[in-house]
């Protein structure tokens, strides 16, 4: 009897973890891949909320320079899925899965849908 008791708490602990683990909603997914995608996050160089960010400004042979990599965040859909899967020049390449890609481009849109509602 006493061991089926410490079998039942093993397995409502288990159950506890499982939906813990699975209680992260889709934005808070898409929000920590746009700050850590197995790589420098996004948002160091374009912003928290993708609107582009100047980084830097400097002189090269005498002329104003500005690292400013731009705003993503108005950008539609096919426009970011092609940038991504292209090399950029001063980004660097992160061969992110399709559904990653959808994930970084609903952070970056959703304010506008919850507007919408
Ligand atoms: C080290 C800085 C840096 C990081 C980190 C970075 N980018 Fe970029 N990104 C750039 C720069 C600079 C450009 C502009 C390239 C150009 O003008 O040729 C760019 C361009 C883009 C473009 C194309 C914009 C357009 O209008 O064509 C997209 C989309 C983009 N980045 C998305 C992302 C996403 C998503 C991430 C994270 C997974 C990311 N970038 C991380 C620097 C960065």
């Amino acid at each position: 009897m006493k061991r089926l008791s410490a079998f039942a708490a093993l397995f409502l602990l288990f159950d506890s973890l499982q939906a813990e683990v699975s209680f992260i909603t889709e934005a808070e997914y898409a929000s920590q891949l746009y700050h850590s995608p197995r790589g420098i996050g996004c948002h160091k160089c374009h912003g928290d909320q993708g609107e582009g960010r100047l980084i830097a400004s400097y002189k090269d042979k005498g002329e104003d320079k500005v690292f400013h990599p731009p705003a993503i965040n108005q950008i539609g859909y096919d426009a970011f899925v092609d940038a991504m899967k292209k090399r950029q020049k001063g980004m660097p390449r992160y061969f992110l899965t399709a559904n990653e890609i959808k994930a970084l481009f609903f952070y970056l849109h959703q304010k506008e849908s919850d507007n919408a509602h």
